[in-house]
């Protein structure tokens, strides 16, 4: 198929890359030079595992260009990836996606053959009929769902394994204004997925209300994990991997998202949750579950900080390792570690800290009130309190005796995902987010939350 797409950032490039590589003929459209020379020069400009090598299977069937109307002209469908930046009343602005529309309606209008625009970006139920739909019509003077289609086509995505979750989702989810735009992007898909997904095509309203549903729903897996984490802290012999693992084992629940540890972060899942709550107030129906969400992820990173300022004293040097938002990338947006290393500057801890590829996002927003170390012992070296944070598997192979050694004599070992429960640490004082095994069975030593 010949299709456009119009945003080459994060989720863009990655969509462009994968129909390119399963043989689909792509035109990218970006207003970004940078971008765009980039990747004339076949270079990656973003840092997203799988990409560079998906790209190098793209460049014979990726062009690139900033001409949105050259770019409708020369496909059959154009998927639209541009930003949808939250509004402070938390609901997400259409400006990008209208900027893109307006300037590639005078193309559609000259276009003899049926083109589908399918709106990738997160966006506000309602906005397809209310705000998208017209506006083509009145630039292009034709009907949709005639002589053009519109799509609502929204991915389900992690930063991190972009590529792969894109080639392997477990649902395809089209809104669709007609049957024959729904067709064609169903086409699209089951022509480039590796995984057999299931294929929901409905209306445009009930696809945009489904994507924003399904993104709230997973924080409240979440935050119900972090809840019931916080409560076995506080139970001798509770172990929150035990019971989720039970959990998760029934179909009705599934383990997936499940896990007591850091709460939600980065740059879907909070937004999505505050705009889900903006659709119910606009709708007239006041949200109760969502602000619950909301405030139990927020007591992850005080949970945190108390069992610090229980365990060392303002002034100790406390080495956080970990502070993207998730493992696999460099982004920090909403990262609870980096709220974690402000209330801890703020109370005036030394913190120093680590991470594997967002110490320069890290930068921009702690500057000069942490210490940034390339070296994790460095980090750790002296440290009254060390708080593994994001799950990099690179701190599981740390030598910890050495770690031990480096650090202060007894020092704190906070680990909020436990991945080490199971060893007996003498040069520390171990503690575990969701875990107070003092009980049976467990382990031997241990210290109160
Ligand atoms: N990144 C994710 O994990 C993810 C997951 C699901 C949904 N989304 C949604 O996808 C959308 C895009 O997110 P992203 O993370 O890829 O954003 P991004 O900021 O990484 O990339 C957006 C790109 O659009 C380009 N752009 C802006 N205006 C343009 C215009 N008029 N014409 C052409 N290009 C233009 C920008 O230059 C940039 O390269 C958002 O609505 C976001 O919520 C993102």
């Amino acid at each position: 198929m010949n299709i456009s797409v119009i945003g080459l950032g994060k989720l863009g490039l990655c969509t462009a890359a994968c129909f390119a590589s399963k043989g689909h003929r792509v035109i990218g459209v970006d207003t970004n030079q940078h971008v765009l020379d980039q990747l004339r020069l076949k270079q990656c400009p973003i840092d997203e595992p799988g990409l560079e090598e998906f790209l190098g299977k793209s460049w014979g069937n990726l062009t690139v260009t900033d001409n949105a109307c050259e770019a409708i002209s020369n496909s059959e469908i154009t998927l639209i990836i541009v930003p949808t930046p939250s509004r402070s009343d938390g609901k997400f602005a259409n400006k990008y996606i209208e900027n893109v529309l307006e300037s590639l309606a005078p193309a559609l209008k000259k276009k003899d053959s049926f083109h589908v625009i399918d709106v990738v970006s997160t966006i506000m139920p309602g906005s397809c009929d209310s705000r998208f739909k017209p506006l083509l019509e009145r630039i292009s003077g034709k009907p949709c769902g005639v002589d053009f289609g519109l799509v609502y086509n929204p991915e389900f995505i992690a930063l991190g394994s972009v590529i792969k979750d894109f080639l392997n989702p477990d649902m395809v989810l089209i809104g669709a204004s007609d049957k024959r735009s729904g067709d064609m992007a169903k086409e699209l898909y089951l022509s480039t997925c590796e995984s057999s997904p299931v294929i929901k095509v409905m209306s445009l309203i009930n696809a945009e209300i489904t994507k924003l549903s399904l993104n709230c729903f997973v924080t409240m897996k979440i935050s119900f994990a972090n809840e019931l984490a916080s409560i076995c802290e506080k139970v001798p012999g509770a172990d929150i991997d035990a019971i989720t693992d039970a959990l998760g084992s029934d179909t009705r629940i599934s383990s997936k998202y499940l896990k007591g540890g850091l709460g939600f972060g980065g740059p879907c899942f909070p937004r999505d949750n505050q705009a889900f709550q903006a659709f119910a107030r606009e709708s007239g129906i006041e949200p109760r579950l969502g602000p619950q969400v909301v405030a139990i992820n927020n007591c992850v990173v005080d949970r945190l900080f108390d069992i610090i300022s229980k365990n060392t004293n303002p002034g100790d040097k406390i080495a956080l390792l970990g502070l993207s938002y998730k493992s696999g990338t460099y982004i920090i947006e909403e990262s609870q570690s980096i709220m974690l290393a402000k209330s801890l500057i703020d109370s005036g801890f030394v913190v120093s800290v680590h991470d594997p590829k967002a110490m320069s996002a890290a930068k921009d927003v702690l500057g000069d009130n942490a210490v940034y170390f390339d070296d994790p012992y460095e980090c750790i070296k002296d440290a009254a309190g060390i708080i593994l944070l994001t799950n990099w598997q690179d701190y599981e192979a740390l030598d910890w005796k050495l770690a031990g050694t480096l650090a202060k004599d007894r020092a704190l070992l906070l680990d909020s995902w436990r991945v080490f429960k199971n060893i007996n640490f003498e040069e520390f004082r171990y503690l575990g987010l969701g875990i107070k095994l003092n009980f049976w069975g467990s382990r031997n030593k241990n210290y109160d939350l």
